[in-house]
């Protein structure tokens, strides 16, 4: 228990800043009573990414029942929520405001604190949540990779707030969960690509086909993974679309087995030169089996402890920023009427878009 009060806050969860509404009561102690997605994937499939009107529309039919789906299961009243948390920043604008509008009313109506959470935040503290005995929380400080849909970077973490985490290197380019996501739009296998990919590439060779990852050097913790899909597409260009599921399934293990390596080797390096002994992975590419597994065995092999999350907290949720707010409200912050929905995030960026020597 962080608190003063000797019994448990609890505290709900909206998050709707992209293309799943979600709603979770969680306690201070990470423990999660109930964590709600309804997702929008098969809306946006046809057009193959998402759509930020329909997302709009498709979070406005949806905040409310998931509220009270979330407020059941938990066997909560909204009276008996100490406090209000949301996410207000990065996403799509037009998102975000059903879910922070849905939550000023109710804490307004309720009496209740409101908190404005980063979506960032909230992946990086997703470590925190349902751990059981045999699995450990992160400890601060830590060194952490966020790779989602729309972000990747390498973050150093010295406590829970915002404040507290440095970027140490993001991609210039496209984020690693987009690289999963356009290679399998080229591929044929539709939207969202990443888990699919995952899928195939069990049965791959990760040798067949020599793919080159710009930027692999541990150097630097900056990423680019646009040139890795220009590689895809030109091999579909020259070759046509995979005619056997054999062939299939080696490219999505070869790219699978490029990213991923980068990715864990980069997170381990930033580990070590800030001298912490935890590394943490976030974002709906942390659910990656092998980018699991590569963590897992780097970490290990240099004596750290390797945090992962389970797939239910690595890709969008509420759960997350319930925490993060939760670590706003026990620390006595609050924000007022005036929260607003913001397409950035409160994260100083590090790493500049785009080609080029730094
Ligand atoms: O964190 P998230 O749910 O939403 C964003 O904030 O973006 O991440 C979604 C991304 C998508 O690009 C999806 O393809 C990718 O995470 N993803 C995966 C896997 N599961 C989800 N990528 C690789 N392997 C997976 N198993
Ligand atoms: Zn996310």
């Amino acid at each position: 228990m962080l608190n003063s009060l000797n019994k448990p806050v609890h505290i709900l969860g909206i998050e709707s800043s992209c293309d799943e509404t979600g709603a979770a009561i969680v306690d201070d102690s990470g423990r999660v009573l109930a964590d709600v997605v309804q997702s929008q994937v098969k809306l946006h499939a046809p057009y193959g990414g998402v759509i930020p009107e329909l997302a709009s529309r498709d979070h406005l039919r949806n905040a409310l029942p998931v509220v009270r789906e979330a407020l059941a299961r938990a066997a909560i009243t909204l009276a008996e929520v100490d406090g209000i948390a949301v996410t207000h920043r990065p996403g799509l604008v037009g998102a975000l405001l059903v879910g922070v509008q849905l939550a000023k009313g109710l804490a307004w109506s309720l009496g209740k604190p409101l908190v404005g959470v980063d979506h960032l935040v909230g992946h990086l503290l997703a470590g925190f949540l349902r751990r059981t005995a045999s699995s450990k929380a992160p400890e601060f400080p830590f060194v952490a990779l966020l790779a989602s849909g729309g972000h990747t970077a390498i973050y150093r973490v010295d406590g829970p707030h915002a404040r507290q985490m440095r970027e140490l290197g993001a991609t210039r380019d496209d984020a690693a969960g987009e690289a999963f996501d356009k290679v399998g739009k080229l591929l044929g296998l539709g939207y969202p690509g990443g888990p699919l990919i995952d899928m195939l590439a069990q049965k791959g060779n990760p040798h067949a086909v020599p793919f080159t990852v710009p930027m692999a050097s541990t150097r630097s913790f900056e990423f680019s993974f646009s040139g890795i899909k220009t590689q895809i597409s030109q091999l579909v260009h020259d070759h046509g679309a995979p005619k056997t599921e054999e062939s299939l399934a080696d490219i999505c293990a070869s790219f699978q087995a490029a990213v991923t390596s980068v990715l864990a080797k980069k997170l381990v390096a930033a580990a070590m030169r800030e001298g912490v002994t935890h590394v943490v992975l976030g974002g709906g590419v942390a659910a990656n089996r092998e980018l699991r597994a590569r963590t897992y065995e780097l970490a290990s092999k240099h004596g750290m402890i390797a945090v992962l999350p389970e797939l239910a907290s690595c890709t969008d949720n509420a759960a997350m920023i319930a925490y993060a707010g939760l670590m706003r409200l026990v620390s006595g912050e609050r924000d007022g009427w005036d929260l607003i929905a913001t397409s950035t995030t409160s994260l100083p960026r590090m790493t500049r878009k785009g080609r080029g020597p730094r």
